[in-house]
């Protein structure tokens, strides 16, 4: 691959998908989506922004220490404190990044940071010079820098260049670009920028008016070389430019765009999967490569179509992706080393003491079901990832309910201190009233955003899937869980929420909206 035809594919899900409401993860979690990302075969994880939160910190510090292989790159706002913090939880990484940010635009340089042009060109200088202290790999980041006067732009951009930054950044932060306006925005820095030569060009783009695959591939084709996207397309409001939908639009039309990246492609749907699962945020069915019907053909004419020619109506092969035709199934007499591979094959990192504990999992649900589909071990293998510190755990529970009766649940829930805690409430159903009675036993009373109940698998003895969204004090919460009692599912995925609001830090910084401290 010639340096010039190299897609450069940066991830950002652990750093700006993770901002999106109820998307947060705990450090397993994150750690978990980052050997997924390494597997994948991404260049650069975003693994979050250090200042923001002890959480965000230690997230990174993990990343850093304990993925081999992509860059780890740290977000800092443009001042010593974040830079230094930025680079506290990098320096173990074998391969560092960090990336300064600094709005540009009149709207945020008037109305957010209240700074005139010349103080943006002295700090984002000052910013990248301090980061340069620490490492060779720097990445600067305009923010907002679709709605900035493009000779303005330019001259930041030559600024940071000569200050020493590697790769300049150019973000549609708000989402309000189109391909063409965008294109035309690289076009301008590539010609009037000097000593743009000596940095990577790299876009980032968001989606609120559903561009940011376009814009990405639209700037692309102008010469940007570093694409910062999301798994699922995951991220604030619309969310970030989608990852699988670059990256197979780039391999599907190689002829187009003549440029090769290092995805592996096939890691993609295990992947997707991986982050909707940890993040509770699930893919909608049309979804572009990733969603449940991107590969089925309903209508007869495709059908009869595809039946004497693949490539009438499939422009990629499902397996490119990752989807397997057949599902892989597991049954009562299926071993550990079974058991492991599948695991690992659906993108799973677990330790031995884990992979026991799926593996007990895994043999009880064999005496309530015949066959173990690979829904029911990532299913298995979640609980391992999603286990963070749980205040209280579901010791029994008793509904009752029927026409003409009004439905009551009886909790016991055991609090980590030892204490064992009962109650019972009535509700709207039998699922309401465990809801309400966990609401009295932990003390934390919040809003059902949404309740949803799947089946994950097919079969009369399918597991059911449970997922809720919560509100607390303004924060949102998921929870999710899995049995062959929709109730049980229910009761736990609830308390998973109850117990992610009792533990969670604090609301943390948010980039796109905090003010800046002094250099
Ligand atoms: O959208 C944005 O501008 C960002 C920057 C911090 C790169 O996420
Ligand atoms: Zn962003």
């Amino acid at each position: 691959m010639s340096e010039n035809n190299r897609l450069i594919i940066f991830d950002t899900t652990l750093r700006d998908g993770e901002q999106s409401p109820g998307a947060s993860m705990n450090l397993t979690e994150k750690l978990e989506v980052a050997h997924a990302l390494k597997d994948l075969g991404v260049d650069v994880i975003e693994a979050g922004f250090p200042i923001a939160s002890p959480g965000d910190f230690d997230a990174v510090l993990e990343i850093a220490r304990q993925v081999e292989g992509p860059i780890i790159c740290g977000l800092a706002r443009c001042n010593q404190e974040d830079i230094d913090r930025a680079w506290e939880a990098l320096r173990d990484a074998p391969r560092p990044r960090i990336h300064v940010f600094l709005a540009t635009s009149a709207i945020h340089r008037d109305f957010k940071l209240h700074m005139a042009k010349e103080e943006i060109l002295r700090r984002a200088v000052e910013g990248v010079t301090r980061a340069r202290g620490y490492c060779e790999d720097i990445e600067f980041s305009p923010e907002d820098a679709s709605r900035t006067e493009l000779d303005f732009l330019a001259e930041v951009v030559e600024r940071v260049i000569e200050a020493g930054a590697t790769t300049v950044n150019i973000p549609d932060t708000v989402g309000y670009a189109v391909p063409s306006q965008y294109a035309a925005a690289i076009r301008h820095l590539k010609q009037n920028v000097r000593g743009i030569d000596n940095a990577v060009i790299s876009v980032h783009c968001h989606n609120d008016l559903g561009l940011a695959v376009a814009n990405s591939l639209a700037a692309v084709r102008e010469g940007a070389r570093q694409v910062e996207c999301t798994i699922n397309g995951l991220g604030e409001r619309a969310g970030n430019c989608a990852l699988e939908e670059v990256i197979m639009a780039v391999k599907t039309r190689a002829d187009y765009f003549g440029l090769d990246t290092s995805i592996q492609t096939r890691r993609i749907c295990p992947t997707s999967r991986l982050v909707a699962h940890v993040t509770g945020i699930q893919v909608q069915r049309n979804k572009a490569i990733v969603g449940q019907n991107a590969f089925a053909h309903e209508a007869g004419i495709h059908q009869d179509g595809m039946l004497k020619e693949r490539t009438t109506y499939e422009i990629m092969k499902p397996e490119d992706v990752g989807l397997t035709q057949t599902e892989f199934v597991l049954g009562k007499h299926s071993g550990r080393h079974a058991l492991r591979a599948r695991v690992q094959e659906l993108g799973y990192h677990l330790d031995e003491g884990q992979l026991q504990q799926v593996f007990e999992g895994f043999k009880t649900l064999a005496d309530r079901k015949k066959l173990i589909y690979d829904a029911d071990i990532e299913a298995l293998a979640e609980t391992q990832v999603h286990s963070g510190p749980a205040l209280w755990t579901l010791d029994s529970f008793h509904t009752s309910d029927g026409t003409g009766t009004l439905p009551m649940a009886a909790v016991s829930l055991m609090h980590v201190d030892g204490r064992k805690l009962q109650d019972a409430a009535c509700g709207d159903g039998p699922v309401d009233a465990i809801f309400k009675t966990i609401e009295r036993i932990s003390g934390i009373v919040v809003k059902l955003r949404d309740y949803q109940v799947r089946n994950i698998s097919v079969g009369e003895d399918a597991q059911g899937e449970a997922r809720v969204e919560v509100e607390h004090n303004g924060r949102i919460q998921r929870g999710h869980a899995v049995s062959t009692d929709i109730i049980e599912a229910s009761a736990l995925a609830f308390l998973q929420a109850i117990n992610r609001l009792a533990t969670r830090r604090q609301p943390k910084l948010n980039p796109q909206t905090e003010t800046i401290r002094a250099v």
